[in-house]
C-alpha cells in the first residue's frame, strides 16, 4: 500500500495562509487549534495529508481549509479583474483573504477581460492550469454576447470559415460557432483564448459588444443559482467535466 505523505502542522498551516510558522506555534499555545477535538499544542508533529483533514482540524473554532488542490467555480461580476496585482478590484478579493498568502498559490484559468462576466475558474492546481488553457485541448468556451448594433446575417459564416483573420495578427482563428439569439445577441463558441478575442470578433464585422457573458466552460456550465460575485468549490468530477 503507498504510504501516506506527512507534513509538520506549522509548515501546513503557513503554506495555507493562517500566518507564519511562529504565528501558528503562538495561536496553538493561546489553544485555538484542536486535532480530533484535543488542542493541539505541538505544532510540529508531523500529520498524515488526508482529503479529510479538514474534518479534524479547527482552528479558532472554525474547520480547517480545504486542502491544495482546489478549483474555485466563479461568477465573475463585470468591473474585476482577473490580475494578482491590478491597482483596482479583483477576482482575488471575493475569496477569504488568507488564501492570497497560500502555497501553491491560486491563479485564474485563462482570464476574462474586467467588463465581462461570468464563468471563471480560480485553482492551485498546475496541471489543471495548463490543460485547461492549452490550445491543443481546445476546450470549448460559449459566451452570450450583446451587440450594440444589429447582425448582418453573415457573421456566423465568417465566424465558422477558419480563415478569419484579427487585425495584427498573422494566423487565422479556428472556426467559431456563432448560434443567433435575436438580432442583437447571440451565442458564441470558441476554442481558443486570444487577447479580447470575442470583442475583436464583432469589432472586425463593424459591430460592438456591449455586454460579454461566458456561460460554459468545455462540459461545464456556469449553474443559475450561482449569483454574480458568488463562488462554489468543485468536486473533482465536476473540474473534470471541463475537459468533457
Ligand atoms: N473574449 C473577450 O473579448 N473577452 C473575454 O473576456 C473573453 C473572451
Amino acid at each position: 500500500m503507498a504510504k501516506v505523505p506527512t507534513i509538520r502542522i506549522d509548515k501546513l498551516l503557513s503554506s495555507m495562509g493562517y500566518g507564519s510558522r511562529k504565528d501558528i506555534a503562538r495561536i496553538a499555545r493561546a489553544g485555538g487549534i484542536t486535532l480530533d477535538t484535543a488542542a493541539l499544542l505541538d505544532v510540529t508533529k508531523r500529520i498524515p495529508i488526508t482529503p479529510d483533514l479538514p474534518l479534524h482540524m479547527t482552528i479558532y473554532g472554525e474547520a480547517l481549509d480545504p486542502l491544495a488542490p482546489m478549483v474555485i467555480l466563479m461568477n465573475k461580476p463585470v468591473g474585476m479583474t482577473c490580475s494578482h496585482s491590478d491597482g483596482g478590484a479583483l477576482v482575488y478579493d471575493l475569496l477569504p483573504k488568507r488564501w492570497r498568502l497560500r502555497d501553491p498559490r491560486i491563479s485564474t484559468v485563462g482570464r476574462l477581460d474586467k467588463q465581462t462576466s461570468g464563468l471563471l475558474l480560480l485553482t492551485d492546481d498546475g496541471d489543471l492550469l495548463h490543460h485547461a488553457t492549452s490550445p491543443k485541448r481546445r476546450v470549448k468556451k460559449t459566451y452570450r454576447v450583446r451587440l450594440a448594433r444589429p447582425l448582418k446575417g453573415t457573421e456566423g459564416d465568417l465566424f465558422a470559415s477558419g480563415r478569419m483573420m484579427l487585425e495584427n495578427e498573422d494566423k487565422p482563428l479556428a472556426p467559431a460557432e456563432l448560434e443567433v439569439v435575436s438580432t442583437t445577441e447571440a451565442l458564441l463558441s470558441i476554442t481558443e483564448g486570444r487577447y479580447h478575442q470575442v470583442r475583436r470578433m464583432f469589432a472586425a464585422t463593424g459591430n460592438h459588444v456591449v455586454e460579454l457573458h461566458r456561460e460554459s466552460l468545455g462540459g461545464l456550465k456556469l449553474p443559475d443559482n450561482l449569483a454574480s460575485g458568488e463562488w462554489r468549490l468543485l468536486s473533482e468530477v465536476e473540474s473534470a467535466s471541463v475537459f468533457q
